[in-house]
């Protein structure tokens, strides 16, 4: 089922259109350092969308900076681009990991940041970022990107798990690469193609029934009556249909799936 988020869309046109939104008092920044796409995004102290920008990325790979100088000089081009049309300076940023990833890896992601010259207030799980914008309280969030899906689930309003496994829509394009002979490039168009969508999602379907089985994985036992998917990765009309039919539990999704992790991020300096 599909659910509306005003703030959601309003984050998504600045990013569309490249314009801002008018603004009084300090800023905060979200920096999400994504395996396909790092997305900055810009709020005020209410958390109303002011700014953002997204740049396609190879400088991580599941959740692991590959690329230490490419990342930094990404973030720190973003952040300039923002600055200019903003005309402040951009201070203080939280970004995001997924959930469980080691320590060291966690110190790396935060680095990049700051070697943009950007006050790290924050480092959250990306799943709990996307919890925040959503506002909710009970149920779990599955971030689907493309190297990772994470998952956090909450009751009352508390984080009571999370976890993390190596698969996105990196997968699904390997799998469409595969079936019609193509490179990984050209895939990458083909399913992101939303005219070929009823020729692709057949193909990429049991990437997604695979992906279903491992939340079950881990929301079984657990107290957990709806899932929201999130992430650029679910963008497909039927994810969440597949989800429901494995998992029997409702799934719902927002509107602009790719902008809600980067978002909470932003909110959560
Ligand atoms: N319209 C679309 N249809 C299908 N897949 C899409 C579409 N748009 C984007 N994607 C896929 O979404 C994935 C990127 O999503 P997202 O930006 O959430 O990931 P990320 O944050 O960069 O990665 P991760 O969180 O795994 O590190 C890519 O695999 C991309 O192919
Ligand atoms: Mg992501």
């Amino acid at each position: 089922m599909l659910i509306d988020n005003k703030r959601l869309a309003d984050f998504a046109a600045l990013v569309h259109t490249g314009h801002v939104n008018p603004f009084d008092g300090p800023l905060k920044v979200g920096v999400d350092l994504g395996t396909a796409n790092i997305v900055v995004a810009v709020v005020d102290s209410n958390n109303r969308p002011v700014a953002g920008m997204t740049t396609a990325s190879k400088v991580v790979r599941d959740g692991i900076v590959v690329d230490y100088v490419g990342a930094v000089q990404a973030v720190r081009k973003m952040k300039g681009q923002l600055e200019e049309k903003l005309g402040v300076e951009l201070i203080k940023a939280a970004t995001a990991i997924p959930p469980g990833i080691l320590e060291g890896n966690v110190r790396c992601i935060a680095n990049c940041v700051e070697g943009a010259d950007l006050e790290v207030t924050r480092v959250i799980d990306e799943p709990t970022a996307a919890a925040t914008v959503l506002e909710i309280q009970d149920g779990a969030v599955v971030d689907v990107g493309g190297g990772t899906t994470g998952i956090s689930i909450l009751n009352n309003g508390t984080v009571t798990f999370t976890a993390d496994e190596a698969t996105g829509g990196t997968h699904m394009t390997l799998v469409l690469a595969g079936y019609h002979g193509l490179t990984f490039d050209e895939a990458e168009v083909m399913k992101q193609d939303t005219a070929k969508e009823d020729e692709v999602f057949p193909v990429v379907k049991p990437v997604v029934e695979k992906m279903a089985t491992i939340v079950q994985r881990f929301v079984s036992g657990r107290d957990v009556s709806k899932i929201y998917v999130v992430g650029g990765a679910c963008c497909f009309t039927e994810f969440e249909t597949v989800f429901e039919k494995i998992l029997h539990i409702p799934t719902m999704k927002p509107n602009d799936c790719l902008f809600v992790t980067p978002l909470g991020i932003a909110v959560n300096v």
